[in-house]
């Protein structure tokens, strides 16, 4: 049968009774496989059983089509030991029905495609199949790839829980951690780790079989990996050791795999997986409403109040509105019992106070107090969940995916325009003492950073007597399946980062989702039964604004990272790469510019072409799992001393909202006086800012001193109250806590006699250290730097309030703003260099550093126009910092 049965098995993986067990199965040739019933008997020591009884086994739990090809079943089977239960809800699983002919292909194909709805089994059960069929075995292992952290740890750990493995051989690596062992046979990792993975063993030696998931989201690594695997697979294949790839999908665009030649040769075959789904009814809304989430808010209290029991899953478009949203729900519809223990603690928060504020960690403090009976609820839920184990059988049938109601002014609305009011009228509270007669509802946030013991909630039935309402970002609409869903509120937006092609600015945009999406998000209402999903916009709207589907990541970000990675991997025709989709021409030229200006790249004249290859500088930046300004300024900074402060810098930069604006959690006391709270806030990073050089390395320092202290506190177990005292976000600092250990290490890898640590006691650094980090920023993002617009040009124009703080950069005809919350913006320098442009109100700088224009020629070379001409040879930035000291005559054009 397939190569990886032929294998020689004497190997072994370090894991003995996973070994043993095989080399048995695999010497009688037995197949055996853990069905239902036989759990006890084959978990008490009689590892395999006969042919017959197996067989007899299987007629009893299999779909007869499993009989069809019995002749091509692989001869080798591992044996899984699952609990009954768990085997039990696998077999309702449709993907289950399709085990043999997944299997088959995959033994066949080099290269399959797997679609099937969400919901089907395919990030759970493929792993599985291919376990059972021997992939995992003589040391090798499945990876499976993720474009999210979040599914990468919980899939491992649900595909861990059915296996019965231990997380040492089901294990999950994403950037910052991960507890992949040497016996590790299923491997669940970001798509970004495969891609280092790449780096280091191009032929991926230790893998039998690479899967591709959630290969419709279509992010940058995915795509980029299937184009490498597109080209690894036939060399592998050469060597006579083969490695199989699987990309899953859902049923969307499958052409851009399947019918791009320059991808594969052989069109692989696409195996459908049917999906038990129910008919959703679609409900446009007549109207658009502007406001979605107080339309969302009024529709939940519709459904609520008025229609049948079923789950209710609500999409907006990011973390703040959903905790928006959650809030005034459950002041809508609470727990009595909450209440009454609420008041026993006199812990009360007053609901209106935090009505209409939009920040995030206000829920945190409301999920604080939920947390209180949640226990009790869980506990509740798992009594429900046992009293109807088993009752809850699915009729096996299989519909369209949902049913649209065409038109908006012919359709029906179960609900109709009317009913419930404006909940936000002046009359609040008469509505919501009427609405809290009602039974309560069991409100769940979901959303990417949510931590994932609160994400797991969902999966978790609601207490008695209560309604489960998930309000939730995108991320519910393909990677996670909550089961129970009856009602979709959809508010048709989705929340996207836009680049500006050339100038790289960024802002968040809301913008209509696909019709694809829109569509996914409907049929999470038909997992159980019938459904019904509210679209808060109208069917024109849909049909005529909605782009079918939503261009894929390559097409929208930049790809510095992406383009310098491929180039370190010996791609040097980036154009000529097979992608699903190529990457915007514009796009490469530009960050092939920025690479090239950072010193990354270095341009050449071979065979009368221009073409950048890599330096030594930029295989050293290629080495850390950071953007390439990032990992230059860590490639900079040997020398000094410096190199624990750019670590630290660096993870800290590279994690967003570090630093709070507002008290919103934290004691009491803080709550009752935000004023004087962010006061103290303010003066504390003054402190931190410092004076001199260090006040001049500017909001990057504060960062550093946050980070240094953060430390400190955790060795005396006081993080959290560090964090609430000095207005950090606790999560953030843990996550950048993970960096820093995870770059730390990274760095003594390469450089081994360094022994760099991470220091509870670091000291900050001198001023002479100062000077050199903000030198280093600047090598880092010499493309962003900007200079104070001139007093007397601000006297000229009419507007003089508009030119305030305003400075002028590069790239930009607009001016751009020193925002108020950087330390730097009273001391105002006339040079610096800044993290990033975001765009609000105006264009703020964010991250600001003061710098000295004698450095740029050296560092920001080509911001200026030098006379003599450019100085040749071009100065080499490998080289060390002392470097900056000189002068060079000339005057500073373009950015001026
Ligand atoms: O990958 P796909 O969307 O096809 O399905 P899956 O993620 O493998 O999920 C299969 C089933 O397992 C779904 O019904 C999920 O609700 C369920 N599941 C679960 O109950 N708990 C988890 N942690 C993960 C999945
Ligand atoms: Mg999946």
């Amino acid at each position: 049968n397939s190569e990886s049965l032929r294998e020689d098995e004497q190997k072994t993986n370090g894991n003995g009774v996973h070994d043993g067990r095989v080399k048995k199965q695999f010497n009688q040739n037995v197949k055996s496989k853990k069905l239902g019933e036989s759990g006890a008997h084959l978990s008490s020591g009689t590892s395999s059983c006969t042919q017959n009884q197996v067989s007899k086994e299987e007629d009893n739990y299999k779909p007869k089509e499993r009989h069809k090809n019995s002749a091509r079943k692989p001869a080798v089977f591992v044996l899984v030991n699952r609990e009954r239960k768990i085997q039990e809800d696998r077999l309702k699983l449709p993907i289950l029905a399709e085990e043999q002919a997944i299997v088959e292909a995959i033994s066949e194909n080099p290269v399959v495609i797997l679609a099937g709805e969400t919901g089907s089994g395919k990030t759970t059960q493929v792993p599985q199949f291919l376990y059972e069929a021997g992939y995992a075995r003589n040391g090798r292992m499945i990876g499976i790839t993720e474009p999210r952290r979040v599914a990468a740890i919980s899939m491992s750990k649900r595909v861990a829980e059915e296996m019965n493995l231990s997380s040492a051989e089901v294990s999950y690596l994403i950037r910052f951690e991960g507890n992949a062992t040497d016996s590790t046979c299923i491997k669940f990792m970001t798509d970004g780790v495969l891609l280092k993975e790449i780096q280091s063993d191009f032929l991926l030696s230790r893998y039998s079989v690479i899967i591709l998931d959630e290969a419709h989201e279509r992010s940058v690594y995915t795509d980029i990996l299937i184009g490498l695997l597109s080209r690894i697979v036939p060399l592998r294949n050469k060597r006579g050791d083969p490695l199989k790839l699987v990309i899953m999908s859902a049923t969307l665009r499958l052409e851009d795999f399947t019918g791009n030649p320059h991808l594969f040769k052989i069109t692989p075959p696409v195996i459908k997986v049917e999906s038990r789904q129910f008919p959703v009814t679609v409900h446009f809304n007549k109207r658009t409403a502007a406001d979605y989430v107080a339309e969302a808010f009024t529709k939940a209290c519709k459904i609520h109040t008025q229609l049948p029991e079923g789950g209710i899953l609500i999409f907006l478009t990011g973390q703040q509105e959903v905790n928006r949203l959650v809030r005034k729900l459950r002041s809508a519809f609470p727990f009595r019992e909450r209440r009454k223990e609420n008041k026993k603690n006199n812990r009360q928060i007053s609901r209106s106070e935090n009505m209409n504020s939009d920040t995030d960690e206000k829920v945190e403090v409301d999920d604080e107090e939920m947390e209180l009976d949640m226990e009790k609820a869980i506990q509740n839920a798992r009594r429900a969940k046992k009293k109807h184990k088993g009752e809850v059988t699915l009729p096996d049938i299989n519909l369209d995916n949902y049913s649209v109601i065409p038109g908006d002014d012919t359709e029906v609305d179960l609900l109709g325009e009317d009913g419930v009011e404006d909940i936000e009228s002046d009359d609040d509270q008469l509505h919501m003492r009427g609405l809290a007669a009602c039974q309560p509802m069991w409100v769940l946030p979901l959303y990417s950073l949510l931590p994932s013991n609160k994400q797991a909630l969902v999966f978790v039935p609601p207490p008695d007597g209560s309604r489960l309402c998930v309000i939730a970002t995108n991320v519910a609409e393909t990677s996670l399946t909550i089961p129970s869903v009856k009602y979709v509120v959809d508010c048709g937006r989705v929340k996207t980062r836009l680049y500006d092609k050339v100038t790289g600015v960024s802002a968040f945009t809301v913008t209509w989702c696909s019709k694809a999406a829109a569509n996914q998000r409907a049929g999470r209402a038909g997992r159980m039964g019938p459904g019904h999903c509210y679209r808060l916009y109208s069917s024109a709207v849909f049909n005529d604004q909605f782009e079918q589907f939503s261009p894929p990541e390559i097409q929208r970000k930049p790809v510095d990272d992406l383009l310098l990675q491929m180039k370190a991997m010996n791609i040097d025709k980036v154009v000529n790469f097979p992608f699903p989709s190529p990457p915007d021409l514009v796009q490469v030229k530009s960050a092939e510019r920025r690479l090239v200006l950072l010193g990354a790249l270095s341009e050449q004249k071979s065979e009368g072409e221009w073409t950048s290859r890599v330096t030594p500088l930029g295989y050293a930046i290629s080495a850390f799992p950071v953007t390439p300004r990032f990992g230059k300024m860590l490639a900079l900074s040997h020398q000094q001393g410096l190199l624990p402060y750019t670590v630290c810098l660096v993870a800290a930069l590279s994690v967003q909202e570090v630093l709070l604006e507002v008290p919103i959690h934290g004691c009491q006391e803080q709550r009752e006086n935000p004023k004087q709270t962010q006061r103290h806030w303010c003066q504390t990073r003054r402190k931190w800012a410092g004076v001199g050089n260090s006040l001049l390395l500017g909001d990057p320092m504060v960062l550093l001193r946050a980070v240094g202290a953060a430390e400190y506190a955790n060795t005396h177990g006081q993080l959290l109250q560090f964090c609430t005292d000095s207005g950090l976000r606790h999560k953030a600092v843990t996550e950048i806590r993970k960096l820093r250990i995870q770059l730390t290490n990274e760095v003594n890898l390469n450089l081994p006699d360094l022994n760099l640590c991470v220091d509870p006691n670091m000291p900050p650094p001198t001023d002479f250290q100062s000077k050199l980090l903000r030198q280093i920023l600047l090598a880092g993002m010499p493309d962003q730097v900007a200079h104070k617009v001139d007093e007397d040009e601000i006297k000229e124009t009419e507007d003089k309030m508009k030119w305030k703080h305003a400075y002028r950069c590069a790239e930009m005809e607009e001016p751009v703003f020193m925002h108020s919350s950087s330390v730097l913006r009273k001391k105002s320098p006339e040079w610096v260099v800044y993290q990033e442009v975001f765009e609000t109100s105006k264009l703020y700088m964010r991250g600001v550093t003061a710098i000295e224009p004698e450095w740029l020629p050296v560092y920001a070379p080509a911001l200026c126009n030098l006379s003599p001409p450019l100085v040749d040879p071009p100065p080499r930035y490998d080289e060390v910092t002392e470097k900056i000291f000189c002068h060079v005559t000339g005057t500073f054009g373009n950015c001026v």
